[in-house]
């Protein structure tokens, strides 16, 4: 059994012109200890697939399908369930700290709240465990600066300190929505570099989300990449990365900086994501892809076509390659 199992999970929002499906018939599974990467330009579905896993979705989304954390069905469950799963089992950072850092908390009260609150520990002993956690995300002088408002750290700073706060329950799962997006370059590598670590530290399963796949290459044994709300393509890192097989993914390479050519221009994809509240009908790349053609109107199933690998597209797969 899969620690955590989505499938067919669909979120459709209540627009102000009629619904927006803002995810189609998403499944996905990861292991214990496994780390999996959701990758996809802006408006692609990551943060609300996330935020359905955590019971956070806005209001005026609604959800269908299922996702089955250690065995039991977590959509639509109970506040009090889905509460006590995000205090003790999956626990999720984003982009910018502030969404999960109260301003006007020392970080110590926040930390040690955490861990008197869900864990029963003494007021002592949570303070001690919090330095730890500061200790395990290299915060430099943790025992002084424990004390400080969040504002007194610097961005990257503070993303190792939401990064500490999200270790302290244990997490099985810890999902990572666009963690490094606010950062810049070298503080982004340095990041990255820390999660890694404390993944292989602390073993806990990792979902990555983000729109940068160079950022997966280093991190993900697995990737699913998303756009328009839908799975275009999902495989095991390394042959996905070698050999992508959607014209999509194919696209998001080619923006890659390469290392080993500094000056190659980006390519960026031309043109933009769809508007979901007026997707075009069928493959929703298919506006952008130079390979569309009649028959992409219609959505072509997601469909394995390779050891673990799985695509959504009409074209073949050598076509695509070539
Ligand atoms: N509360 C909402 N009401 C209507 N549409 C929404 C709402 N929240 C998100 N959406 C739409 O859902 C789509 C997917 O969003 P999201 O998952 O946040 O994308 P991303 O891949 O960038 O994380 C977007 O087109 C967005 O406009
Ligand atoms: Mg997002």
């Amino acid at each position: 059994m899969s620690l955590l199992q989505i499938n067919n999970l669909c979120v459709t929002f209540d627009g102000e012109d009629g619904p927006v499906h803002a995810v189609n018939n998403l499944s996905l599974s990861i292991d214990r200890g496994e780390t999996l990467g959701i990758v996809g330009e802006s408006g692609s579905g990551k943060s609300q697939t996330a935020f359905s896993i955590m019971g956070l979705l806005a209001p005026n989304g609604r959800t269908e399908g299922s996702i089955r954390f250690d065995g039991q069905e977590i959509l639509g469950a109970k506040p009090k369930v889905l509460n006590k799963i995000r205090a003790e089992r999956v626990a999720m950072i984003f982009q910018d700290p502030m969404t999960s850092l109260n301003p006007y908390m020392r970080i110590s009260d926040q930390m040690t709240e955490v861990l008197t609150l869900h864990q029963g520990l003494s007021k002592r002993d949570a303070l001690a465990e919090s330095i730890r956690m500061l200790d395990a995300v290299k915060i430099p002088a943790a025992r002084e600066r424990v004390r400080l408002y969040p504002h007194e750290f610097s961005g990257g700073m503070r993303q190792r300190v939401m990064i500490a706060m999200s270790l302290l329950c244990k997490p099985d799962i810890l999902i990572a929505d666009e963690p490094t997006t606010a950062l810049d370059v070298t503080v982004q590598a340095q990041i990255m570099d820390l999660l890694g670590d404390l993944q292989k530290d602390f073993g806990m399963a990792t979902i990555l989300i983000t729109h940068d796949l160079g950022v997966v290459a280093g991190f993900c044994e697995r990737v699913l990449v998303m756009y328009g709300g839908r799975v275009m393509e999902q495989g095991p890192t390394e042959p996905l990365f070698a050999a992508p097989s959607h014209p999509y993914t194919c696209g998001l390479l080619a923006a890659v900086p390469r290392v080993d050519d500094a000056d190659a221009a980006m390519k960026a994809i031309p043109g933009n994501p769809p508007n979901m509240a007026a997707p075009p009908e069928g493959c929703p790349f298919r506006p952008r892809c130079r390979f569309a053609a009649e028959d992409c109107r219609v959505m072509p199933a997601l469909t394995a076509f390779a050891e673990d690998r799985a695509r959504a597209c009409q074209r073949p797969v050598e076509e695509v390659a070539a």
